[in-house]
């Protein structure tokens, strides 16, 4: 049963609202982070949330969350493209994590074609904007 659930944003996710509109919308993380928090609390489930530029930050929450929260749900930005340290840390811990993406990465630059963290979460979503953090919390109360 998922009582209790992390949400952590990676880098630059701080800037949601101002970064690449285009690809990101106008909508601040401040916004995006309340409509998390009302459909997790719709689910019956309590949210925290992350967020940090900085990729060992990232890694000591993961590993904090092993103990306190029952399921993460991660946008690790750029991170997820290359940090073997960020999936050795969800790789690490026993509880399940959903890779989320606000973009769909499979339709833009090549490198953003890869995660080097899919393969240790419980699954995968992206391309619905913000929707697709909303979907995760839906998937886990799902689980
Ligand atoms: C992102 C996609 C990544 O490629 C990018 O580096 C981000 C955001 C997304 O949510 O679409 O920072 O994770």
């Amino acid at each position: 049963m998922i009582n209790k659930i992390l949400v952590i944003h990676g880098p630059n996710l701080n800037l949601l609202g101002e970064r690449e509109p285009g690809v990101y919308g106008n909508t601040s993380i401040d916004v995006l982070n309340d409509n998390i928090i009302d459909r997790a609390k719709e689910q019956g489930m309590q949210c925290e949330i992350f967020q940090s530029n900085h990729e060992g930050a990232i890694i000591d929450k993961l590993h904090a969350a092993r103990t306190a929260f029952d399921a993460v749900i991660i946008n690790a930005g750029a991170y997820t493209h290359y940090s073997y340290a960020i999936r050795d840390a969800i790789a690490a811990i026993k509880i399940p994590c959903i890779e989320v993406h606000i973009s769909n990465v499979f339709a833009r630059d090549e490198f953003r074609s890869k995660s080097v963290i899919s393969e240790v979460c419980r699954g995968t979503i992206c391309g619905f904007g913000f929707g697709s953090y909303y979907l995760a919390v839906q998937a886990l109360a799902e689980l």
